[in-house]
């Protein structure tokens, strides 16, 4: 069987960085306007403050410190309190392809391919800008692709269900030499007016390239030694915005339309689904935790992490086996178990083994195993 490598990697940040304290400034902010509009209602009972929040808080409850943004201004402004992205004219290169692209270059050149040489794009992400077409489409035409593209969207699994898409078409014959692409504008999605999930995101685009063993140019490669998916519906993640929103006038703009979560709730069910889809996959792939060298684990909370890491290996990982990017970005979606990867995978020796990993809404769990070629 042709084995299949990721090729190379790269990442796109955005220009700006919110801290907590600047985060946490604004919601405030937002927290005494508020209070201050409705103290009538407030004073007699009818309806409940609003409270700060923190930036203890957030530290603790998730290794959050600060978060990239495509936009800082209007994210601050407690009047506003969303992104500032003007709309662009169909012509233009919109803005998921414009960071997709950007990501994308830096995975060619580190793959050592040319655009011309790609015969699939696979735009894999949590929250796609329009119905269609495809933003991979309008990334393949751009760049000069041949071949096909397809969006898809796994939420934070997005990542590693598109690289197995990819590896599957490549060992089936209908690809030869696959993008993987996941641009990630998640302060779009947020509800920056909520107390329990203001602080959760941040913006970024990751790209892999993925091809056949045979013909790589790559001196930095990862061999896919296997891949293992798992979905188990829940509505503990959920997001309703969508096309049939505009048939609901009274509905169209309320808070569901936006990210939420159960956030505890979330922890106590996926972080068993993650544990026992890794713990399955090394099995199957005769592996003992402890000889994969490092967890390329999603990056939405600390101690979720720790937790996983801690339950696979039987004791406390280190910073080495479980790199850890979501302090400075965030949670990025689809996008970070990939900026761990491409952050912290060139010291890996030829031989040593690496397992990403996603999991989020759906839910969903992939889990990929790697080794240094
Ligand atoms: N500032 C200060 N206090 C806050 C706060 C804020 N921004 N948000 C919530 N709190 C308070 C709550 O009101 C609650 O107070 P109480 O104990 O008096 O009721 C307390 O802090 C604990 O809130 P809780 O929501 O239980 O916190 P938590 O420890 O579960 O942490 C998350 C919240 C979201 C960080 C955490 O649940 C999480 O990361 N879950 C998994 C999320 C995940 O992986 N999602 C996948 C998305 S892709």
């Amino acid at each position: 069987m042709t084995d299949i490598l990721i090729s190379g990697s790269g990442l796109y940040t955005p220009p700006h960085s919110i801290s907590n304290e600047e985060l946490v400034q604004t919601f405030n902010q937002y927290v005494d306007l508020y209070n201050s509009q409705h103290s009538d209602e407030i004073a007699s009972g009818t309806l409940a403050a609003l409270e700060y929040s923190s930036n203890e808080f957030i530290v603790k409850a998730s290794g959050i410190k600060s978060r990239f943004v495509v936009d800082k201004e209007g994210i601050l402004d407690p009047q506003r309190m969303r992104p500032n992205i003007p709309e662009r004219a169909d012509e233009e290169l919109c803005l998921l392809g414009e960071i997709g692209v950007a990501a994308a270059e830096q995975a060619l050149e580190r793959a050592r391919r040319k655009a011309q040489e790609i015969d699939l794009v696979i735009v894999a992400c949590s929250n796609l800008q329009r119905a269609y077409p495809a933003i991979a489409i309008e990334i393949q035409h751009h760049l000069g692709c041949s071949g096909y593209g397809y969006d898809m969207n796994v939420a934070c699994s997005s990542a590693t269900f598109g690289i197995g898409a990819a590896a599957d078409a490549i060992r089936s014959g209908t690809a030869r030499c696959a993008l993987v692409i996941n641009p990630e504008i998640t302060s779009a999605h947020l509800n920056f007016r909520d107390r329990d999930s203001h602080f959760i995101f941040g913006d970024v685009a990751t790209a892999v390239v993925v091809e056949a063993e045979a013909g790589c140019r790559s001196d930095s490669a990862f061999r896919i030694l296997g891949t293992q998916f798992k979905t188990e519906f829940s509505n503990n993640i959920r997001n309703n915005f969508g096309f049939l929103n505009n048939c609901h006038a009274e509905t169209r703009d309320s808070n569901d339309k936006l990210f939420r979560q159960n956030g505890r709730k979330v922890f106590k069910e996926l972080l068993p689904l993650v544990s026992s889809v890794i713990h399955d996959h090394l099995q199957q792939m005769q592996l003992e935790a402890s000889d994969i060298k490092r967890y390329w684990l999603h990056q939405a909370n600390l101690t979720m992490n720790l937790f996983a890491a801690k339950k696979l290996l039987g004791r406390d990982p280190d910073d080495q086996e479980l790199p850890i990017v979501l302090d400075r970005f965030a949670n990025t979606s689809s996008a970070g178990s990939i900026i761990a990867f491409h952050l912290y995978s060139d010291d890996l020796s030829s031989g040593d083994k690496g397992l990403l990993s996603s999991f989020g809404a759906g839910y969903s769990v992939g889990s990929v195993i790697l080794e240094k070629c």
